[in-house]
């Protein structure tokens, strides 16, 4: 089994790093092979909108980091993304490669309805929030994240389960509880 990692955090050693270097151990102890990506070394042209990858299957702009990590995708068996949240949204970085991958995610029908090109796959959403909790959820901080990512993960076919944690700016140390729901949320995602 193959698991891809995507770190949208710019902090290496930051709430969400930590959190993902937990479940790539634990991933790694059960004999998974896994691959880790941060998105803030991405170099990713922005889309330009012109959606000819629609018909053709392709890009138009020169081959960059979006096509290898499109690649990436589609040779893993899950993925775990791992998200701050910055307005209440996933990071910038991130989102340039969503917007350039469209078309290796999803298909669309003749009424131009999406059809999912990875049915069958399981992703995480890891994702924290200086706001703290109930916040994070009913003012849509860490809410807002799971939903933005999961509109591209949900609709390319995925099965979406997700870890919200909020409060980091009191509260930036990980615990016994929080090492315990990444364990067991790695170990539902890659069935073991
Ligand atoms: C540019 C930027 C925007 C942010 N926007 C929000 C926000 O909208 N809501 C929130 O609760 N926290 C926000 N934060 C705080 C981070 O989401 C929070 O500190 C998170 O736990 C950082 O994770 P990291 O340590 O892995 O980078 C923002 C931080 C930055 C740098």
């Amino acid at each position: 089994m193959k698991l891809l990692i995507i770190n949208a955090s710019p902090r290496k050693n930051g709430n969400i790093s930590k959190r993902l270097e937990l479940m790539k151990d634990e991933a790694e102890r059960a004999g998974v092979s896994v691959f880790v990506e941060y998105s803030q070394s991405f170099k990713i042209r922005p889309c330009i909108g012109c959606m000819k990858c629609r018909s053709a299957k392709n890009c138009v702009l020169p081959e960059d980091d979006a096509q290898r990590m499109l690649d990436l995708i589609q040779e893993c068996d899950a993925v775990i993304i791992g998200s701050p949240t910055y307005w209440g949204n996933m990071p910038g970085t991130l989102k340039l490669l969503f917007d350039r991958i469209v078309y290796g995610l999803m298909d669309e029908n003749s009424l131009a309805i999406p059809v999912p090109l990875h049915k069958g796959k399981k992703a995480l959403i890891v994702c924290t929030s200086s706001t703290p909790w109930p916040f994070n959820i009913l003012m849509g901080q860490t809410r807002g994240v799971v939903r933005a990512i999961k509109e591209v993960l949900g609709t390319a076919g995925f099965k979406v389960s997700s870890i919200q944690r909020g409060g980091t700016k009191k509260h930036p140390e990980i615990t016994k509880k929080d090492i315990r729901l990444c364990q067991k949320a790695v170990r539902r995602l890659i069935g073991r």
